[in-house]
């Protein structure tokens, strides 16, 4: 198992090793460990130690450790996994969406307004902005965030977002792709060629994921094979933001070329339905973007029944979802998109592990990250059956106690 995992540094004292108990409800997300799909045990405990996840089973049977945690009968599960976000970016867009709630439409086109004030912010600025949101994030028990580029759209302005991304996260997505520079307007083929060549090889070395928005608007099929075949030559994996306001080619791009994940999956096909369920391609659903833009949301429902594997992530952006809240993402999912609060627990936590490929987060298992989130709750179900209400009591990441 490839792991992220803290250890002490040589001549340090060794971290004491930390025995949680008293979990009235832990998912663990492990079928061995635990009933049902998410694994779940009734007053459990876990042990971690230098970072990672070394025992779990019932409370009665747990081995001794340096430190002790009593969770007072709260629910413990593995922190969430936020496998889309678009976290590198300087403004707001509060007038637009407020024209929004007045009824004008979304539409790709606003990216731009987010692009003009990136480019015109310090690379201190989109280091303090992206800091804040991976803390407010990590404050609502998000341990995993992956981030796209995309608001810079010219070389220098892409390398610099993803080597500030770099800094925070080793998710990180190369999303030059997003919409066409301004700069390009009269000459889409040209900024294509200048994301399939200059900047990407300017972005590679920071970058783990190449995404294209494939959309009216944004790029066409034959331009998101162009841009994704591309970062596949320079050893990145793709993810594709696919289907999220038409009807469109992205998802079965995505299949066909083994993408992580097609994201939004918001308008599908039966065909592309299937071409998910028959794939190791996660459908990632963003139920944030749907909310913010008032548009219909996705049927998680119709994609579980056909055998997909579902992610629920944030899409954190200032555009279409400025929200950095699994918690919300959860609650809104359960009510509108079809999915029990177990469902969608596992698609925050397991589902966005799927998403970036991680064997070792989203999951609560020896080996595992130790990667966790104490509810002030007794169970999970809470998070979608108290929506709005903060339940975070405790985090650690990677084994350290963050709050
Ligand atoms: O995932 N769809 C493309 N990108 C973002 C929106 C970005 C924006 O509007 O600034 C999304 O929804
Ligand atoms: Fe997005």
């Amino acid at each position: 198992m490839s792991t992220h995992s803290t250890t002490a540094a040589p001549g340090s004292p060794a971290a004491p090793s930390t025995l949680i108990t008293g979990i009235g409800s832990l998912v663990t997300n492990d079928t061995a460990h635990g009933t049902g799909p998410l694994g779940l045990l009734t007053d459990a405990a876990v042990v971690i130690d230098a970072g990672t996840v070394v025992w779990v089973g019932p409370a009665g049977a747990a081995p001794a450790a340096d430190e002790r945690f009593d969770a007072g009968g709260r629910a413990l599960l593995p922190g969430f996994v936020d496998s889309h976000a678009h976290l590198v970016f300087a403004g707001d867009r509060t007038a637009e969406f407020n024209a929004r709630m007045s009824g004008q439409a979304y539409s790709a086109g606003g990216i731009r307004t987010t692009v003009a004030a990136t480019r015109a912010a310090t690379d201190a600025e989109l280091d303090a902005n992206l800091a804040r949101f991976v803390r407010e994030a990590l404050h609502q028990g998000t341990t995993t965030v992956e981030c796209k580029s995309g608001y810079g759209l010219t070389v220098k302005d892409e390398a610099r977002a993803l080597r500030i991304a770099a800094g925070h996260t080793p998710e990180t997505t190369y999303l030059g792709a997003h919409v066409v520079a301004p700069e390009f307007a009269d000459d889409p083929a040209g900024y294509v060629d200048l994301v399939t060549g200059e900047m990407l090889d300017a972005c590679a070395p920071f970058a783990r994921w190449v995404d294209v928005f494939c959309e009216n608007g944004a790029f066409d099929g034959d331009q998101a094979r162009a841009v994704l075949t591309a970062g596949v030559a320079r050893g990145l994996t793709p993810r594709v933001h696919a289907n999220q306001l038409s009807y469109g080619p992205g998802v079965q791009l995505a299949v066909e070329l083994g993408a992580a994940s097609a994201d939004h999956c918001t308008h599908l096909t039966d065909e592309d339905v299937a071409a998910l369920a028959g794939s190791a391609t996660v459908a990632t659903l963003l139920p944030g973007a749907e909310f913010s833009t008032r548009a219909a949301y996705p049927d998680a429902r119709r994609l579980l029944a056909a055998g997909a594997t579902v992610a629920l992530s944030t899409d954190c952006n200032p555009g279409s979802s400025f929200t950095s809240s699994m918690a919300f993402c959860i609650a809104v999912a359960v009510r509108e998109m079809g999915m029990t609060p177990d469902e969608a627990v596992h698609a925050a936590t397991a589902g966005g592990a799927r998403a970036l490929r991680r064997p070792d987060v989203g999951l609560i298992a020896p080996g595992a990250r130790a990667d966790l989130l104490l509810l002030d709750a007794p169970s999970h179900v809470h998070l979608a059956y108290r929506p709005g209400v903060p339940l975070t009591a405790a985090v650690w990441r990677a084994g350290v106690r963050e709050l």
